[in-house]
């Protein structure tokens, strides 16, 4: 067996690990610069880089990490306008943010080993469809996916988050997270495909979720919301949450295709309850809701409204269709001083909500919104999230290419 064989590899390996030793691998607090793959390559030697990298604007075709296993700070992309691939082999944890924002031709995102990141921040990626996440992100402070080509969220796997935004990414159809549990933060889901299937199969508790445009949302195991449930301009069916027990607020507002809402468990809204401009809901019933700390009020062209087990709402009352439906329960409750704030309870061919917006769209062009508060006193419309610019420039940017 010749020596020579086994010396040659070894005397190459001491030398990547004296290159390793003595190579700038970054320092914590400032930002390594990464303007071609020489630069990229000249990090290949360090599992730690200290500190944050950053991708400068000029980068033609793709930029691979090899070797790297951790970043101590953040991974930052910004108007890497030509940037068609990023990839890093052997990068197991990003600590501070992983940041892409505005790179128009990436279309592909390599990270097999990546599971931790502090947190995530994807913006105007228009052609990125999918997340080559092999191993999967299990962990990050939070999520914000808007404005890009994402067809699922296929690679993030994670068990609880904070704020998690997905918003105008117009090819999103399908999320699935199926191991999420806990999400303490915003949960915001607008303006991505009108096909879009949510479901967080074993979600218990949340803070504040907003849907918007979205086709089916499906939450079995959601049990309590420290915030608000508002589902505005869906295209369900239907909303199940069969063990949702207490929430702040909760509005259904514009859902034109909703036609059956089932909460059988919740018991307590310690916000108010808004229920608005759904044309399809013709019942609505809340078999166990008791206490309310808001006001009630529904307005639609429903024609059966059932709250047997209410004892107590600090706000006001208001109860308007076009349909036919009986306000003697509601009558009683008001006599009973069950309800505290200013009662109405009628058909009309008008609905007006509290806040004095219509809430039947058989009676009006305009849309509506409206929210009952915690002090019963109604709110002004609400705000629809930022889709406008990212959308606009994303769309403009799709039709020059
Ligand atoms: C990286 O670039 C930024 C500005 O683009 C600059 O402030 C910083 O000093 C550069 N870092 C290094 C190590 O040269
Ligand atoms: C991207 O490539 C185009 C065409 O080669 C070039 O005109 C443009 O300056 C590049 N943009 C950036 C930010 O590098
Ligand atoms: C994430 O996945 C990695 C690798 O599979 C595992 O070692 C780690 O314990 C997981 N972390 C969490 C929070 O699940
Ligand atoms: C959700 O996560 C937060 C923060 O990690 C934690 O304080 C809270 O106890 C968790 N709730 C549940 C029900 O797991
Ligand atoms: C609903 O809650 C019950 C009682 O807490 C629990 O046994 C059941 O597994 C929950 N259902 C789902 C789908 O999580
Ligand atoms: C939900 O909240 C209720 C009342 O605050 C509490 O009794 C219950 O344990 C909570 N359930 C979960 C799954 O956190
Ligand atoms: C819930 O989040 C939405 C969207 O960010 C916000 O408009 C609303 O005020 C929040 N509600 C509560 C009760 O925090
Ligand atoms: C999304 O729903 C909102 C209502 O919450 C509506 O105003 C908006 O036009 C919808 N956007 C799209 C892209 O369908
Ligand atoms: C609820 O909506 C889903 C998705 O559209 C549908 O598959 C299901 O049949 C509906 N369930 C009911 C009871 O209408
Ligand atoms: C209204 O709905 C409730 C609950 O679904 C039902 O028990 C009741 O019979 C309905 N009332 C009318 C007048 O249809
Ligand atoms: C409304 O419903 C009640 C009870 O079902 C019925 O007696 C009444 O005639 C209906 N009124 C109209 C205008 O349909
Ligand atoms: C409905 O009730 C409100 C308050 O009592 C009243 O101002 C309004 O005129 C009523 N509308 C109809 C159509 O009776």
């Amino acid at each position: 067996m010749s020596f020579s064989k086994y010396i040659v590899p070894a005397l190459l390996a001491s030398g990547a690990a004296m290159a390793a030793s003595s190579d700038n691998c970054g320092t914590s607090g400032s930002t390594t610069n990464i303007t071609s793959q020489s630069d990229a390559d000249a990090l290949s030697s360090c599992t730690t880089v200290k500190g944050d990298i950053a991708l400068i604007p000029g980068i033609s075709n793709g930029i691979t990490f090899n070797g790297i296993e951790q970043i101590t700070g953040s991974l930052i992309a910004t108007d890497v306008t030509n940037l068609t691939s990023l990839s890093a082999p052997d990068l197991t944890s990003i600590a501070d943010e992983f940041h892409l924002e505005s790179i128009i031709l990436l279309t592909s995102l390599s990270f097999p080993e990546l599971t931790s990141v502090g947190s995530i921040s994807f913006e105007a990626l228009p052609n990125l469809q999918s997340l080559t996440f092999t191993t999967g992100v299990n962990k990050s402070g939070s999520v914000s996916i808007t404005n890009t080509g994402l067809t699922s969220l296929s690679g993030i796997e994670l068990d609880t988050v904070g704020d998690f935004d997905l918003t105008a990414n117009t090819a999103l159809t399908s999320v699935n997270v199926n191991n999420i549990k806990n999400i303490t933060g915003t949960l915001i889901i607008s303006a991505n495909s009108n096909k879009l299937d949510v479901e967080f199969p074993n979600l218990v508790t949340a803070s504040n979720m907003t849907f918007r445009n979205t086709s089916t949302i499906s939450v079995p195991s959601l049990a309590n919301l420290t915030g608000e449930l508002g589902l505005f301009g869906n295209y369900i069916t239907n909303f199940t949450a069969p063990n949702l027990t207490t929430c702040a607020d909760l509005d259904f507002e514009d859902n034109s295709k909703l036609a059956s809402i089932s909460l059988p468990e919740l018991v307590h809204v310690t916000g108010g309850l808004a229920i608005s401009n759904n044309a399809d809901l013709m019942t609505i019933n809340f078999p166990k809701l008791s206490t309310v700390a808001g006001a009630i009020d529904i307005t639609g062209d429903y024609t059966n409204v059932s709250l047997p087990s209410l004892t107590e709402v600090k706000g006001g009352f208001n109860a308007e269709s076009t349909g036919n439906f009986s306000c003697s329960a509601f009558n009683k409750l008001d006599d009973d001083n069950v309800i505290s704030g200013s009662y109405t309870c009628n058909t009309t061919s008008h609905p007006t909500n509290l806040d004095g917006s219509s809430g039947s769209s058989s009676t009006t062009s305009s849309s509506s919104s409206a929210s009952a508060t915690s002090s019963g006193a109604a709110v002004g419309n609400v705000a629809i999230p930022s889709v406008g610019f990212t959308a606009l420039v994303g769309a403009l940017l799709s039709l020059l290419m």
